[in-house]
């Protein structure tokens, strides 16, 4: 083959982050609007990577994608082809650390275009497996709900040491997602958590609970009840995760200017301090109206669409 091509898309966590990390459950979406494409041609000698984030041979790379690099030869491994004479370009819309899955994706799409150059099968299994080494590198210890999501085309039900579960969409959803501009480092907000759990155990663990029952409800009314029911549960998991101390000051700034602008719903979304909100909106129209409101309070970029209803087709 000439030419090797692989994509991912990026993920929004609509409800259930952190509290995922301690085997409660969380829904995460497709968030088909930001991409990551990476392709894979003959290259001369050692292993070279173009990127937006990094320029050169793949054993110089900085130390803080070092996930990456690992991932690329395990997967070279795997299918028993020598770590040399490979170019890869990796173009990504997904900005970094905002929560929005741009490790997983980025390794998802290396991987990917690396099986399809070499024209070997890859299942998921073995996609997720070659995902994970980058994401541990990334995250110290994710619970693998980037990953999942990233590399399917559903709205997905997540549960560490479950297999993952389509989520029925009954209703379509109109959402806005507004980007705080400043990287949120997710490893120092999941430790951050596990400070909490350690020190203040009974309080943690209650919004922890809670977070999970939010989330249980939530899959309920995906399937068939109000979008301002849903708002208020989004609403309530901001308060939870305030109260985890992983929002800050500018996050909450823009989940309550979102609601001023009409949003029946809103909050952080993905690992927090820094990176995103996402807002539920009743229309469209509101959809545009919020996502202006988030940039005059300061968002630096924002996004609007509508996830579509969908029953849950066989994973795999
Ligand atoms: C990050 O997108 C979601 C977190 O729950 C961390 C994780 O699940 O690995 C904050």
């Amino acid at each position: 083959k000439i030419k090797g091509e692989g994509t991912a898309h990026s993920k929004l966590i609509l409800i259930g982050e952190h509290a995922v990390v301690y085997g409660e459950p969380a829904i995460a979406l497709p968030f088909p609007l930001l991409m990551v494409k990476s392709t894979v041609q003959l290259g001369a000698g050692e292993i070279t990577i173009t990127s937006d984030f990094y320029k050169g041979p793949l054993n110089r790379i900085p130390e803080k994608l070092e996930g990456i690099a690992v991932c690329i030869r395990e997967s070279l491994k795997f299918l028993a082809k020598p770590a040399k004479d490979i170019h890869f370009s990796i173009k990504s819309m997904i900005p970094i650390g905002r929560g929005l899955g741009s490790s997983a994706a980025i390794a998802a799409a290396v991987v990917r275009s690396l099986f399809s150059y070499y024209d070997q099968k890859l299942s998921h299994q073995m996609l997720m497996y070659l995902v994970d080494i980058a994401e541990k590198y990334a995250h110290g210890n994710p619970s693998g709900i980037d990953m999942e999501c990233v590399s399917r085309d559903m709205p997905i039900w997540f549960k560490r040491e479950e297999a993952i579960q389509p989520i029925e969409m009954g209703m379509p959803l109109n959402l806005v997602v507004a980007d705080s501009g400043r990287i949120g480092d997710t490893r120092a907000a999941v430790s951050a958590v596990r400070e909490k759990y350690e020190k203040h155990y009974q309080k943690a663990k209650q919004s922890i609970n809670y977070i999970g029952e939010l989330t249980r409800k939530t899959q309920a009314i995906l399937a068939g009840g109000s979008p301002r029911k849903l708002g208020e549960l989004l609403n309530k998991a901001h308060e939870e995760l305030m109260k985890l101390g992983v929002s800050d000051s500018e996050l909450n700034h823009l989940v309550s200017s979102a609601k001023n602008a009409g949003a029946i719903g809103a909050k952080l979304t993905g690992g927090g301090r820094g990176g995103c909100i996402l807002a539920l909106a009743k229309t469209m129209e509101d959809a545009e109206h919020i996502s202006n409101s988030l940039r005059k309070a300061g968002a630096g970029n924002t996004w609007f669409f509508t996830l579509g209803m969908s029953k849950p087709a066989s994973m795999n």
